[in-house]
């Protein structure tokens, strides 16, 4: 892969001179400049007694307002399924569930139309009312992701109601409490998720479950019994198609999501408005370097359950490219022991170009391959090799004699051949982890820092930077700022060599506060809308952001 001016002047938003260094690269070069990895972050110049500086990206430097949108007419994840590029790429495959052993796809033409039942069905069967910004509002999506869970995400939406993303291994004491908390009137559950809801449903607000599937004879009275309709998914769709109206399109202000994590040691469901998951989309597609950009040829598979909301960020950015998606492959995220067959069986049938993680699925995946091809001489030589190449040239290259003798089989084997991007999602160290991605599987590795109260993700590892500190999680990205604050146990912005504290973070990412919860939300979003995450970072030389803990 060699550097194209793009990729430089892309880079260099900044204050390094384009012309000094275009003058010292040539093909054999590194994937990018070595001064560039030097200075990947803008700190401002002043700081607080107490504080670190507050770095921002070098896309949107200080002084500069932060990222909010990829374009002026996208405003809203409305705005951004309407006139995305999903709709200019109208018979690609769009959306695609797994069903164990083959991937079954639908055209965004064919989702855009059940997006429209589903809005017009949902407002016929639920006695819900938009814009109300409260319990009125609300739909529960409480299942494994799929492409109906984000058919009836993006109906709701589109509608100006507000969804309550519910993973499908949500333990029932999390559900009550959401049900409680929220007084939810109307759920969208899947076959598996059903019972559950049904039985912690008895005395709650639940009135309105429309389910993916056909329930039971059982189940049908069970909900007869609490006072519930239960209709099914494809029924809901119809009422819709038979009564169309016009959706009540939402505002940048309106709330979009809640989702229920914890904080403060307490559950708490944060608030997200559309502004603020829009902002996350919007810089993740821009830091992705010109020969690294996202397109419409890309496809996606994903290990988050849907209470994640990266799994809504990262669908967002593909529906915006025109890109696919394929649902499936979902871990559940507090399992200690992931089972990575059905992730490997869906990515081999889905053939992803992306791949977005934890560590834990890629840990095993890494074993996997090791145990399996770790003693060949040649996967040792050519593992050796290109560690060489990347490490010290600083060059990811795929089609070395290596790559044709022992890599292109196991990737071929491993997610399907195709995947050349995986985006890690995790707080940890991650070892040698992103090298083997590299090396093996070819891709780029992209860790990242993410919270809920950010709409995901903090700040990003840059694209080529290969010989990264494994515990760094690179630069603050263009939509939020970040500084760090003094710990009294012992953990300051003075701290040599490398300033420490608590991670803070500001911008158009961040939430505005936890639902129906003011002493929770006062405790960690201060004055100036700076939200103090409990996480511990320090600040490397280069700019970017190591994570050293959590406070207790
Ligand atoms: C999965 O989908 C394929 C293609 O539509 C179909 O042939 C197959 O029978 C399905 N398998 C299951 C288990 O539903
Ligand atoms: C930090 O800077 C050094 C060079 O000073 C570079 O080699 C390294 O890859 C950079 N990135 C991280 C995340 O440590
Ligand atoms: C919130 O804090 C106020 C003042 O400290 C207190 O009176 C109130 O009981 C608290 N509310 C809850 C729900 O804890």
């Amino acid at each position: 892969m060699s550097l194209d001016l793009d990729t430089l002047s892309f880079l260099l938003l900044g204050s390094i001179s384009t012309v000094a260094l275009l003058s010292i690269r040539n093909a054999k070069g590194p994937d990018v400049h070595p001064l560039l990895l030097n200075a990947q972050a803008d700190p401002s110049r002043l700081r607080h007694v107490g504080e670190t500086a507050i770095y921002r990206s070098r896309m949107h430097p200080n002084g500069s307002p932060l990222m909010l949108t990829m374009d002026r007419n996208i405003r809203t994840l409305h705005d951004l399924f309407e006139l995305g590029g999903a709709k200019s790429n109208l018979n690609a495959k769009f959306l695609g569930n797994f069903n164990g052993s083959a991937v079954v796809w639908q055209t965004y033409d064919e989702v855009k139309r059940r997006v429209d039942n589903f809005r017009c069905g949902l407002a016929t069967f639920a006695s819900l009312t938009p814009k109300t910004n409260d319990a009125s509002s609300f739909v529960g999506v409480f299942a494994k992701s799929s492409s109906e869970t984000f058919i009836a995400e993006q109906a709701a939406n589109s509608h100006s109601y507000v969804t309550i993303p519910i993973a499908a291994s949500a333990r029932t004491t999390f559900i009550s409490h959401i049900l409680s908390t929220t007084s939810l009137t109307t759920v969208v559950v899947d076959k598996e998720t059903l019972p559950i809801l049904l039985s912690v449903a008895e005395g709650t607000s639940v009135k309105y479950v429309i389910v993916d599937g056909t329930p039971s004879h059982a189940e049908l009275a069970s909900a007869n019994e609490k006072n519930i309709k239960l209709e099914e998914f494809k029924n809901v769709e119809a009422i819709g198609a038979a009564h169309p109206t016009s959706p009540v399109v939402p505002e940048p202000e309106d709330i979009c999501s809640i989702y229920f994590t914890k904080a403060s040691g307490k559950k708490a469901g944060v608030v997200l408005k559309h502004k603020n998951i829009l902002a996350n989309i919007a810089s993740y597609i821009a830091i992705m370097p010109p020969n690294q950009k996202v397109t419409a040829a890309d496809r996606l598979i994903y290990s988050y359950p849907l209470g994640n909301v990266l799994s809504r960020v990262l669908t967002g950015m593909l529906s915006y490219v025109g890109g696919s998606i394929a649902y499936g492959c979902e871990i559940a995220e507090d399992e200690e022991v992931v089972d990575i067959t059905r992730l490997q069986t869906c990515a081999q049938q889905a053939m992803p170009t992306i791949i977005a993680s934890g560590s834990l699925a890629f840990t095993q995946i890494k074993d996997r391959i090791e145990s399996h091809y770790g003693n060949s001489f040649l996967y040792k030589r050519g593992y050796e090799a290109k560690k060489r190449t990347l490490l010290n040239e600083g060059r990811l290259v795929v089609d070395n004699r290596y790559d044709m003798l022992v890599f292109r089989d196991i990737r071929q084997k491993t997610f399907g051949g195709s995947l050349r991007l995986v985006l890690f999602d995790n707080n940890g160290d991650l070892g040698d982890l992103p090298t083997f991605v590299r090396v093996v599987l070819g891709a780029q590795a992209v860790p990242t820092y993410s919270r809920t109260e950010a709409s995901g993700t903090i700040t990003a590892s840059m694209f080529f930077d290969y010989a990264a500190n494994p515990a760094s999680r690179g630069s603050p990205t263009p939509c939020n700022e970040v500084k760090l604050i003094d710990l009294p146990e012992g953990y300051l912005a003075t701290d040599t060599p490398n300033p420490r504290g608590e991670i803070c973070v500001r911008g158009n990412n961040v939430f505005s506060g936890y639902w129906g919860d003011s002493n929770t939300t006062s405790e960690v979003l201060d004055g100036d809308k700076w939200f103090m995450t409990g996480d511990i970072g320090e600040w490397l030389p280069n700019g970017t952001l190591k994570i050293v803990g959590s406070k207790k």
